[in-house]
């Protein structure tokens, strides 16, 4: 880096450059591999036919990058992208209008589509279907049902919680893809990239550092790498080294593992008011005072992928790894 790194790009707020970091091309699209070859054939399969792809589904904890691969695939077949979420498409009218909106080639992007309610899937089994659309005009005893045709679209859901989309609607996708975590090796690269886009010079051992504390997501490790930047650029740091890395971690109250604040309070809240469990989902929600959802989704996720939890028949239960971590050896029941 040349001097201050804050100067490297200036002007550019905090989400102006969460665009800039987004990669526009699967070249520079790091990592799941399977699912970007996939995609890709199907792509160009229907490119050749002249078609529009299969709908397609893609599943799995949150900022491994299922928006940013609906935008390649829109930009890949030169597709307009409308993007809506589950939470947007809660009365019937809204999906409506959505679908009628639609143009030929158009790519639909439906995030948090576990929120998608029953009644509203009714029109969406249709109009993934045949592309038609049907709706209730009127009511009572003039109500008529009329139907519209669609052009030709697909629809892109994402979702975190793929088991509580219905079977119905699970089946009438072409695909369906599970996004899992990164590789460090990966993460280490979404780095190192994102570091040269915002002309950063860092040390590998920072990059490491980071991706260790990243949870093996492209979104948090590009979070914690603006905050370490934030760091350098405040104490005037022309690279950016380990030592900055430990003290932005730090001060977020982040650790070396990449657990918060409330991971390690949940943890430590079964060490030592349950003697490392088992416990019910219920007693994690009681300790987070999350809905039951988020626990299932952000919290636990994460910690047994680390291996600080299990999941067993009987509840949940700390591993000997999560003593370890949190220093709470003397509170091991044997
Ligand atoms: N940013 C978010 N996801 C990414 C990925 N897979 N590759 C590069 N940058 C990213």
């Amino acid at each position: 880096m040349n001097g201050n790194p804050m100067e490297q790009k200036k002007g550019e707020q905090d989400f102006q450059i969460d665009t800039l970091l987004r990669p526009d091309n699967w070249d520079s699209y790091i990592g799941q591999e399977r699912i970007k070859a996939n995609v890709k054939i199907m792509i160009e399969a229907a490119q050749k036919r002249g078609e529009r792809p299969d709908h397609l589904l893609f599943y799995g904890p949150q900022g491994l990058g299922k928006t940013t691969i609906a935008n390649l695939i829109a930009k890949e077949m030169g597709a307009q992208l409308r993007i809506t979420s589950g939470v947007n498409l809660e009365k019937t009218g809204d999906l409506v209008s959505t679908l009628a909106n639609l143009e030929e080639g158009d790519i639909l992007f439906v995030d948090e589509a576990h929120r998608i309610n029953r009644t509203i899937e009714e029109i969406l089994y249709p109009a993934m279907e045949s592309r038609k659309l049907h709706m209730m005009v009127g009511k009572g005893p003039a109500a008529r049902q009329l139907t519209l045709d669609l052009p030709a679209f697909t629809l892109i859901a994402a979702t975190t919680r793929v088991n509580l989309l219905s079977a119905p609607l699970r089946s009438r996708f072409g695909a369906i893809f599970s996004m899992d975590y990164y590789e460090q090796a990966h993460i280490e690269e979404i780095i190192r990239r994102s570091a040269g886009i915002l002309g950063l010079q860092i040390e590998s051992g920072a990059v490491a550092s980071i991706a260790r504390a990243a949870r093996f997501t492209p979104r948090t490790a590009n979070r914690l790498l603006k905050r370490v930047r934030d760091y350098a650029q405040v104490h005037n740091m022309a690279t950016i080294g380990e030592e900055a890395v430990y003290d932005t971690l730090e001060m977020l109250e982040i650790d070396e593992l990449g657990l918060e604040k409330w991971d390690r309070k949940l943890l430590e809240s079964i060490i030592k008011k349950f003697k490392g469990g088992p416990v019910g989902l219920n007693t994690l929600v009681a300790i987070l005072g999350e809905d039951k959802g988020t626990v299932e989704e952000i919290y636990e996720p994460f910690l047994i992928k680390m291996g600080l939890l299990q999941k067993t028949p009987s509840g949940r239960v700390v591993t000997d790894e999560a003593y370890d971590h949190l220093n709470l050896r003397q509170f091991k029941v044997q």
